[in-house]
């Protein structure tokens, strides 16, 4: 045998063992974890166990319609599992010390929060995140996000939020990856990975809760709460998998969502919470309801609160969240043999093994050391990764004349709504961050140039005029920072600072409540007060520069067609402003790609690449045809497709070659293309790799992505990329909901972005 292949076989050998020794570890934890739940719940009354399962909110930070009342009493009663959206080691420790010290059974609490894209040092939104398409820099996000919000007294997030949406109304497709459930799931499991890094038991590790289960993101019409209704064929194929790799990848809690599936509330649904999530995916953690979701399901026309509660719990629910329903009804419903003791005693044995997990019982401040507070909370080192990553997250839409990067030289004119605010940076859901700390545009143009260029700055307009957000002014107050100046004066003030100027930045877009909860939108265009800035800014002649914040796709065809250049910067956390500079200054090259389809209006929503071709679809480069699947006043195109995102240097595809015409059913195809730089800037592409089944059982997808890499290559250098697929790849749900591969002839594109592609096929036999 040669020495290679002995080699192979020792680490083979090493690596059995390991894993073996590994799962007797597991089993051995599992079985002393066993006992030691056993011996605590014979210990425990009805009430204790009930009470587990009651999850109250701080009233810290309030993010819901209802609060709850007489926590302290509560606590000291065993009637609390867990609290949430409570900030500071201080208070978490004053309240751990009641439920440890004052409680019958001294039953630590699980502190959950919503630590969504950051804790205190904050990273780009969620979808934001999505567009960096680099997986490890989205893990090393989560995995400080954990480390800080450990560091502080929280041990359970209510993240990765995973909802597909194919519908930018909705506002809260802003926390989750965009439309496409392949880079959903990658994004999923990577989410989770850095949240737990594969061990609870690590101090810098914090329980993921994967939400909201599930459909929440077909929410009809985009707007929020709303219905979903949706073929089973479609939610396995499209909406389940990144709720699947995030169970897959071993998140410990689910929450369930809001929305009806199949007519009966996602909170009360046996199938989804019962037959898919455990018995299909053999999910073992725990599900906690959405806020109030309970109580919600009377309004859904469910039943008393009595009935809802016994529903949620038949379906699989263990642990309510505000509402408590479970608290005040499920002992009366226990005695009307409404629900079971089993049940009752599998849904505390959940919670209490996931509290078991994380350490609290061994040691229940565990997650309260001040020293680790003091120093591992929005450290330099945390900051300056967030900066970075940031600046992958951007998107370069458009670059007319290379307008960008700018030079540090001459006169800047620094113009908008969103160009002189901290609070709007870090987005939504940044419910830890002190938003006053975040770099605004203005104070990151500054610390880029110094002394070398001017920047003079005016206002330009209000954030919005024409909407319920003025309307409520104090409820927005945090993003509307309104100027009492009249439109015209504020405007006048603009101009007369871009007269002086060599080029104008304009900082506009959506303010950061106008996404998230509760924030849909019927019209996603800029708000009306800023387009109208915007069009006087443009007449001036002058070079204008677009930095677009959004928390979705926005519809943007005039500004497509006027303004030379667009970056759209999201909302980038704690550091935006800074990572704004670096990039439009060219001190870093964008490589952010889109992960949700732009339309080019809002009629054509739902709009996504990878839909079905239908029996009348329209010919290639047509836009109308009578008779064929289109509108008389629009064409079917995106405005930016799927995938799409330009750089200061350019990207050349060619040579698309496949190592074989056909695939075997254990075989593999190796498809490789060659990747040329053909600017003059390094930079780094997101290459990107799709297929379609032609023939199937059911209608498939033009598209599907199936692989990406992201590929830095200097200044004219080039390189083979490579991919693999293999039948695995290519397998979907059919109409018996069989996850198959079929044989057939399929088609493979390599490309830059959804639309502009290299093609080649093969069959897979
Ligand atoms: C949201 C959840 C969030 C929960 C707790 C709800 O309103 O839908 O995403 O985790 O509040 O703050």
């Amino acid at each position: 045998m040669k020495i290679v292949q002995k080699l192979l076989m020792v680490i083979l050998l090493l690596a059995t063992i390991h894993t073996n020794a590994q799962t007797g570890n597991d089993a051995l934890a599992n079985t002393k974890m066993k006992h030691f739940i056993d011996a605590l719940m014979k210990k425990m009354t009805i009430d204790e166990k009930i009470g587990q399962l009651n999850l109250p909110g701080s009233g810290d930070i309030v993010t819901g319609q209802a609060s709850n009342s007489d926590i302290g009493k509560k606590i000291k009663e065993g009637s609390v599992g867990g609290l949430f959206n409570i900030k500071s080691i201080a208070k978490i420790r004053a309240v751990q010390k009641v439920a440890v010290e004052e409680t019958r059974l001294k039953i630590p609490l699980i502190f959950g929060m919503d630590v969504i894209h950051g804790y205190q040092t904050t990273f780009p939104i969620p979808l934001a995140l999505s567009c960096t398409w680099d997986m490890d820099a989205i893990k090393q996000s989560a995995r400080i996000a954990a480390t800080e919000a450990s560091a502080d007294g929280i041990c359970w997030t209510f993240s990765p939020m995973v909802d597909i949406c194919r519908d930018p109304r909705w506002g809260r497709i802003a926390e989750g990856a965009g439309e496409d459930p392949y880079l959903g799931s990658q994004i999923a499991k990577a989410m989770v990975q850095g949240y737990q890094d594969n061990d609870l038991r690590k101090n810098t590790s914090i329980m993921a809760c994967v939400k909201h289960f599930a459909m929440y993101g077909a929410a009809e019409a985009g707007r929020d709460y709303n219905t979903t209704d949706m073929s089973h064929l479609t939610m396995y194929n499209t909406y389940l998998p990144p709720y699947k790799a995030a169970i897959d990848a071993g998140a410990g809690s689910v929450m369930a969502s809001f929305n009806e599936v199949d007519g009966i509330p996602a909170t009360g649904n046996k199938w989804l919470l019962t037959d898919v999530l455990r018995k299909q995916w053999g999910f073992k953690g725990f599900v906690v309801t959405d806020y109030t979701g309970i109580n919600e399901m009377i309004e859904h026309g469910m039943g008393d609160l009595q009935k809802v509660s016994a529903l949620a719990m038949n379906a699989g629910v263990d642990m309510d969240m505000v509402g408590e329903g479970f608290l005040t009804t499920l002992k009366k419903s226990l005695k009307e043999g409404k629900v079971t003791m089993q049940q009752i005693d599998n849904a505390c044995r959940l919670i209490l093994e996931a509290k078991y997990k994380l350490g609290l019982f061994d040691n229940p401040y565990k997650y309260c050391d001040e020293q680790r507070a003091k120093t591992e909370i929005y450290t330099p080192a945390n900051l300056k990764v967030a900066r970075a990553i940031a600046t992958e997250s951007f998107v370069l839409l458009k670059n007319n004349n290379n307008v960008l990067p700018l030079k540090k030289s001459g006169t800047i004119a620094l113009i908008g709504p969103l160009a002189d605010t901290k609070s709007n940076m870090p987005g939504t859901w940044s419910v830890a961050t002190d938003l006053d700390k975040s770099i605004s545009v203005r104070q990151g143009l500054e610390n880029a140039v110094g002394s070398q260029a001017k920047i003079l700055y005016a206002k330009g307009s209000n954030l919005d005029a024409d909407s319920v957000l003025e309307a409520n002014e104090t409820m927005f107050s945090r993003s509307l920072n309104r100027d009492n100046r009249s439109a015209e004066e504020l405007k006048k003030e603009a101009l007369d600072i871009a007269a002086q100027a060599d080029v104008i930045v304009a900082a506009v877009g959506e303010s950061s409540e106008m996404s998230g909860e509760s924030s849909s939108r019927s019209d996603i265009r800029i708000p009306k007060t800023q387009r109208e800035l915007i069009k006087a800014l443009v007449k001036t002649g002058k070079p204008v520069v677009l930095v677009l914040f959004a928390g979705r796709p926005l519809a943007l065809k005039w500004e497509n067609e006027n303004v030379p250049a667009i970056l759209n910067v999201w909302f980038g956390g704690s550091q935006a402003g800074n990572a704004i500079a670096d990039v439009l200054f060219g001190d870093i090259n964008p490589s952010g790609k889109l992960t949700t389809t732009f339309p080019q209006n809002i009629g054509q929503v739902p709009l996504y690449y990878s839909h079905k071709n239908t029996g009348r679809p329209l010919p290639e480069g047509k836009w109308f045809q009578k008779f064929r699947s289109n509108y008389l006043d629009v064409s079917n195109d995106p405005l930016y497709p799927f995938g799409f995102g330009l750089s200061y240097t350019h990207f050349e595809y060619s040579n698309l070659k496949l190592s074989s015409n056909t695939l075997s059913s254990n075989g593999k195809i190796t498809v490789t293309a060659t990747l040329k730089n053909t600017g003059d800037k390094d930079g780094t592409e997101v290459a990107q790799l799709y297929t379609r089944q032609m023939v199937g059982s059911i209608t498939r997808p033009v598209k599907e992505l199936k692989g990406f890499e992201r590929v830095f290559l200097k200044a004219g250098e080039s390189k083979t990329i490579s991919f693999s697929i293999q039948p695995e790849d290519l397998k979907f749900y059919n109409s018996q909901l069989k996850f198959v591969a079929e044989p057939g002839a399929f088609k493979v594109f390599v490309g830059g972005n959804s639309r502009d592609v290299l093609e080649a096929g093969f069959t897979l036999k």
